[in-house]
């Protein structure tokens, strides 16, 4: 099977836009900076990438005839809110489990952004006072229990929708949107920069990217910056999606590992926690070009980028792509950071 020949059940808006960040470019002196936009790719309760990746779990989820998506994160995932939003959209229940991946000390933060707008959208969000870990967790595992003993059938999304088997397809798909973009903007991208933490976002445009070089001969760098805190978590399971994805859209070799690279550098020491690039970066991209972030996970890859085109990493005659994952609806439960 191709990507092509994968079930894909329309939740975006079409391609996500691109923007040249004209005045982040000058003021960095490096490579120019343009950013794909994920946080506008949807109407479905302001989108982000995991709408993405549901597009192509949705056909899955309505062939199996279930009534509950059932998926978990932290009190402030924005995973959770877009599995809510679907779930509302496809007419289906959710049963969330927020759990407190972060350690952060606002007394809104299990209220306000993204845990008020699931609320809103009639999911069943509960709150578990567990902390953080990308794998699979026991209280999810309870929860499916529960749905079915209530009477329900619930479909599984785990974390991210990273571990799901075909979490990495709508990004996969990402890598063949953009170089249908370059042509039509006359551009190229020579480097990526991607936020990863649960992994299937960096690792399907990994599989993807990996596929447009075997088509055109042509090798990009793409690099995800690590906002877990948890490295050797995330790199296996960037490495490992990647890897299943590659192999699902017949890729028909292996991996280089030159294509899968987690830098570390930016996340500071707590998933969830913003340092002071984070915070730095976020002040830039706002006073520079009204782009909001998040202190969780967008704020942390564009110190990233910041510093790798500011250091000359990424060559000054670079094109580098930012892709903006979303997730400024955390942003309400952090407003001691501008207060
Ligand atoms: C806004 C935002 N950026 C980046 C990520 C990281 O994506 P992934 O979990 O696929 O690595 C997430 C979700 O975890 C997110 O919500």
């Amino acid at each position: 099977m191709t990507l092509d020949d994968f079930p894909r059940y329309p939740l975006t808006f079409g391609p996500s836009p691109l923007q040249h960040l004209k005045r982040l470019s000058q003021h960095l002196g490096g490579a120019q900076v343009w950013a794909k936009r994920e946080d506008v790719n949807s109407g479905l309760a302001f989108g982000g990438n995991k709408v993405r990746k549901l597009e192509y779990i949705v056909p899955d989820v309505l062939a199996s005839g279930a009534d509950t998506l059932v998926s978990i994160g932290g009190y402030q995932s924005n995973h959770t809110r877009q599995v809510a939003a679907v779930a509302a959209h496809l007419g289906l229940k959710a049963r969330l489990v927020q759990e407190k991946w972060v350690p952060w000390d606002d007394p809104t933060n299990d209220k306000v952004g993204n845990i008020l707008l699931s609320r809103m959208m009639g999911a069943d969000s509960r709150l578990d006072d567990a902390g953080f870990d990308i794998g699979i967790r026991d209280s999810w595992k309870s929860a499916l229990r529960e749905v079915e003993e209530a009477g329900g059938t619930p479909y599984p999304i785990p974390a991210g929708a990273s571990e799901h088997r075909l979490g990495g397809l709508g990004f996969a798909n990402w890598a063949f949107e953009v170089a249908q973009q370059e042509k039509e903007q006359g551009v190229f991208f020579d480097t990526i920069v991607v936020c990863t933490v649960t992994g299937s976002t960096h690792a399907g445009m990994i599989a993807g990217f990996a596929a447009l070089e075997e088509l055109t001969g042509v090798r990009r760098r793409v690099l995800g910056i690590d906002a877990s805190a948890t490295l050797d978590k995330t790199r296996d399971q960037v490495g490992r999606i990647a890897r299943h994805t590659a192999e699902l859209i017949e890729l028909g070799r292996d991996l280089r590992d030159d294509e899968i690279q987690v830098l570390d550098g930016w996340a500071g020491d707590l998933y969830g926690i913003p340092v002071e690039s984070t915070e730095n970066a976020m002040r830039l991209g706002a006073e520079l070009e009204a782009m909001i972030t998040d202190p969780v996970y967008e704020g942390k890859s564009l110190a990233g980028l910041i510093d790798l085109v500011g250091s000359g990493d990424v060559p000054r005659d670079s094109t580098v792509l930012y892709a903006h994952l979303g997730g400024q609806p955390a942003l309400n439960a952090y407003h001691s950071l501008w207060s």
